[in-house]
């Protein structure tokens, strides 16, 4: 096998994946799984780096792996499991640790505005060491291609930084993954507010697209998104943000261009475009929520893909944890 390694996360945080979760990454998994050896997993362990509710996430871990699945991951051509059931993660996570300067940590900027988001009765030592935890995540696959957000980029470098560093005092051991591997991906703003992200913590819920709600809500959420004052439908993410967004979302959804679109609503106002995106949205969510409910409805299947999973990573990651144990005097 000389396809690239490439692993990803995704938080089990929500219940349902919002249309930047999939337009921006998880879309991209499914197309990485052609061309790499990838590696998919739903990051728990993460996912208690804030206080959680345990009913809560295993349910939504459940429901992200299915959502994953209804979005064309196939396990048969890339590996998809669950964090927790990898103990590695853990072990290596702890060797990484080890090897990180504590001024080094400290300078980490997610850390910053997470930790004064939940304020310091709730900020865990373990949501400081999470980027760590990372590394380890990334370095047991042998990864080499990390598709992220731009919002990671420093955890990737920390990843470099710790690799070398480990190859440098105990002997080449890890791959030092690629340093642009940050894609560009499409970017998917909040309808109400498109100067923001969509985001599960920061829109309301009037600008953020659940794929797991109904689709008619999702219809009228993109009938009463914002635009402008002016009528033309033209992409142009300064000055016409909420119509520049909505030519993504349709393109990205539809596999057309933007340039298609614009000619395509040529002299058409934004109550057409609007109207057609909602039932573009419907038709794509319609069978997605379907496919996703029926692998919540037979967890029999379900429990089958993640031990599958799990034993495939478990044979990447045993391999190289035990490489890094050994170079470290276990
Ligand atoms: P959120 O930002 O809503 O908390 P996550 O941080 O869990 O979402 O992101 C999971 C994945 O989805 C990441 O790869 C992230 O880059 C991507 N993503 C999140 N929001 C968007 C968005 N609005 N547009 C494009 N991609 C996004
Ligand atoms: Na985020």
């Amino acid at each position: 096998l000389d396809r690239p390694r490439a692993l990803s996360g995704i938080q089990p945080t929500a219940g349902s994946f919002h249309l930047g979760n999939y337009l921006g990454a998880v879309r991209q998994y499914v197309a990485l799984q052609e061309t790499h050896d990838a590696f998919y997993m739903v990051v728990d362990l993460h996912a208690i780096t804030v206080p959680q509710d345990p009913a809560e996430l295993r349910a939504n871990t459940r429901t992200a792996v299915a959502q994953l699945l209804a979005a064309g991951l196939d396990p048969d051509r890339c590996t998809l499991f669950v964090q927790s059931h990898v103990p590695e993660h853990a072990q290596l996570g702890w060797v990484m640790n080890c090897l990180t300067g504590f001024g080094e940590a400290s300078r980490m900027t997610q850390f910053k505005d997470k930790s004064a988001k939940h304020g310091a009765n709730q900020t865990t030592v373990g949501l400081f060491t999470y980027p760590i935890l990372q590394v380890a995540d990334i370095l047991l696959y042998q990864a080499n291609a990390v598709p992220v957000g731009e919002d990671q980029r420093q955890h990737i470098e920390l990843t470099r930084d710790l690799a070398e560093r480990f190859n440098t005092r105990f002997g080449d051991t890890f791959t030092v993954p690629a340093p642009h591997i940050v894609r560009e991906t499409a970017k998917i703003y909040d309808l109400q507010d498109p100067s923001a992200k969509m985001s599960k913590s920061a829109s309301t819920a009037k600008g953020l697209i659940n794929l797991l709600d109904e689709p008619k809500v999702s219809a009228k959420k993109i009938k009463s998104a914002v635009t402008d004052t002016d009528t033309v439908i033209r992409f142009d993410a300064e000055e016409k943000p909420g119509v520049s967004n909505l030519l993504t979302i349709y393109a990205t959804l539809t596999g057309t261009t933007i340039a298609d679109l614009e000619q395509k609503y040529e002299g058409k106002g934004y109550g057409a475009l609007k109207t057609d995106l909602a039932e573009v949205m419907v038709d794509w969510v319609t069978p997605f929520r379907a496919r996703t409910q029926e692998y919540l409805d037979d967890p029999e299947t379900l429990d089958a893909v993640l031990a599958k999973g799990a034993e495939k990573a478990r044979a990447v990651a045993a391999e190289t944890l035990a490489q890094a144990y050994e170079k470290v005097g276990f």
